[in-house]
């Protein structure tokens, strides 16, 4: 990204991650750090820490980590160069408007427009007389006018090329109608809209911001939604349909439907809390999304298999993310919006508040196909209940829940909850040893959260977080690599070898590094694997340890150059 390194290296060192963070999470000073509870998952003893001097923060919970631009992108669910104006802002700095910078802005602003123009012309094309299939469709869909204007509904008509010309009047470049994925291009470089003959459901964020469409077929065809690409405005695990609308009510619970007509089947029968993914599952940043706004989600997703499944993750989705979670099954249809056609809304009212919380969702699915006839099947149900409900951190809650199994199971209570105890007594145990284990040994071996690093020779891998941990404390140490002739080459794991470039190059710049400088161009992933190894506690005999990883990484490199030379000989 081309804002200036200088610019962030100042911004960093302007901004106070305590004082940033202390703004989402209650933080206690326990000795170097500050810990608190975590922000980014759903837990009750403080895992989150906090290193003022080395301006980062990682959570040995959910090993999410990273700089202060990190926190911010995470916390506010704001891109890379949003969470940049933010802290510039609260530092009183402005971005210099470097050439790139604002282009990429107003590349930006101008596929928003576009994609407003497309939204007018496919509305303009469903209220026209020329082609009234779609305006047909919704109405067979029992969609009122009113409804098509809320949600700004339109129609692509069945031509190659109408949406294409129209924007092109209107002085935009095809690269640009290319760049929002409004028109596609085929074999031989021939290009064409990418919607045609289908119902439009332009997606909105926050601001107001048309940013991507939903497209539906009006017959049989196939596929039946055609969504936007991802974008650079656009992207699918970030957004939620109909959240520009629902932010305005004011609402404490939310509904999470499985698709467009569903919510809007949902805010037309009154129900305007309603929300959907956009053709992806649930992702996490979704839940925080809602979280923002709500203290509750109702799930009512489809009522087939696929549904189901779909209600299983949300639930922990939802869940981790704070939220309260109940489920409401829609009995003898296939969706909401087919439920509220047949029985009306107020039966679909009847039924919101008979919804289960998902302690007894999850209980009811524990049950196998064949009941609880059988010994067996009962004494399997009941094992499993109980490490469900052992999971539950409220005594009071849990003691309900232990005796609604027993009665509906027809058990004895006290059987259960001997059980249940059992399984509680077992976590603690595996939690203490886990607590005992990182005190004791604080330097320990990172494992590789993301799939994407893995590591070759685990020895070398050690050794080279242990250097990258003793460099980033005192960039001096520098000093013994470039001694020793070690650089990057006898690095093995590719993240590490492409940081050990970079601390160096501070080093030679005489510069102080911080984890948002050294992170820009990394992944998420790879930001939170560097945060959880420069995290660790500093060593003493810093020198002395350096030596040691030093000796690793000559022997293992040695050792490897060899195989290879053996490797090639033996081939000859
Ligand atoms: P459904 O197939 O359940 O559709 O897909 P629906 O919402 O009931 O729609 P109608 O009532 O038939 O019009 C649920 C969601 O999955 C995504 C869409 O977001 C849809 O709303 N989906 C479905 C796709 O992205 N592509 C598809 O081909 C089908
Ligand atoms: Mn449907």
């Amino acid at each position: 990204m081309a804002i200036p390194n200088q610019f962030i290296d100042e911004l960093i060192h302007r901004c106070d991650i305590l004082e940033i963070v202390s703004r989402y999470v209650t933080l206690k000073k326990q000795g170097s750090n500050y810990v608190g509870l975590c922000p980014f998952h759903n837990e009750k003893t403080p895992s989150f820490s906090v290193n003022a001097g080395k301006q980062l923060f990682y959570c040995f919970g959910c090993h999410t980590g990273g700089g202060i631009i990190q926190f911010i992108m995470k916390i506010e669910n704001i891109p890379y160069r949003d969470a940049i104006e933010v802290l510039a802002k609260q530092a009183g700095m402005t971005i210099p408007e470097d050439k790139i910078g604002s282009e990429y802005r107003k590349k930006r602003e101008r596929q928003k427009k576009l994609n407003r123009d497309a939204a007018r012309f496919f509305y303009s094309c469903l209220t026209s007389e020329e082609s009234r299939e779609g305006y047909d469709y919704l109405r067979r869909r029992q969609i009122s006018d009113n409804t098509i204007r809320r949600f700004g509904l339109g129609f692509a008509p069945n031509a190659w090329d109408r949406l294409m010309s129209a924007m092109i009047r209107e002085g935009y470049e095809k690269s640009e109608l290319l760049d929002v994925g409004l028109i596609v291009e085929g074999k031989g470089g021939h290009v064409y809209d990418r919607f045609r003959n289908r119902v439009m459901f332009p997606i909105i964020d926050l601001r107001g911001d048309v940013i991507g469409f939903g497209g539906r077929v009006i017959d049989d065809s196939q596929p039946k939604y055609l969504n936007s690409p991802e974008t650079a405005v656009f992207s699918k695990g970030r957004n939620l349909f109909a959240m520009n609308l629902v932010k305005k009510e004011r609402t404490d619970e939310l509904l999470l439907a499985e698709g467009y007509m569903d919510v809007i089947a949902l805010h037309q029968a009154g129900f305007r809390t309603a929300v959907a993914s956009l053709g992806t599952a649930l992702t996490s940043d979704q839940a925080k999304m809602m979280r923002h706004y709500a203290s509750a989600v109702t799930i009512v997703y489809d009522a087939d298999a696929a549904g189901q499944t779909a209600t299983a993750r949300a639930i922990d989705i939802l869940r981790a993310a704070g939220l309260t979670v109940r489920i409401l099954r829609v009995p003898d249809s296939k969706d909401p919006d087919e439920f509220i056609k047949k029985n009306g809304a107020d039966a679909f009212r009847n039924l919101l508040s008979g919804t289960q919380g998902d302690l007894t969702y999850r209980l009811s699915r524990l049950i196998g196909p064949d009941g609880l006839t059988t010994p067996e099947a009962k004494t399997k149900y009941l094992t499993d209940a109980a490490a469900l409900l052992s999971t539950v951190t409220e005594p009071v809650e849990r003691d309900v829940y232990i005796r609604k199994v027993a009665q509906d199971t027809d058990s004895s209570a006290d059987a259960l909850t001997l059980q249940v105890n059992k399984a509680i007594k077992a976590r603690q145990k595996k939690a203490r040893g886990e607590e005992l284990r990182r005190v004791a040994n604080p330097v320990r071996m990172v494992q590789p959260k993301a799939r994407e690093l893995r590591f070759d020779n685990p020895k070398a891998a050690r050794a080279e977080e242990r250097i990258l941990a003793l460099l980033f404390h005192d960039l001096a140490l520098c000093k013994t690599l470039r001694r020793e002739n070690i650089d990057s080459a006898h690095f093995t794991v590719p993240l590490y070898r492409k940081t050990v470039e970079q601390l160096l190059e501070y080093f030679d710049r005489n510069e102080s590094v911080t984890l948002d400088g050294l992170s820009q161009e990394m992944t998420d992933a790879e930001t939170s694997q560097l945060a959880a190894i420069l995290a660790q506690t500093p060593v003493t005999e810093a020198e002395r340890v350096m030596s040691d990883c030093i000796d690793v990484l000559k022997m293992e490199h040695i050792q490897e150059n060899l195989s290879l030379e053996e490797l090639i000989r033996a081939k000859k």
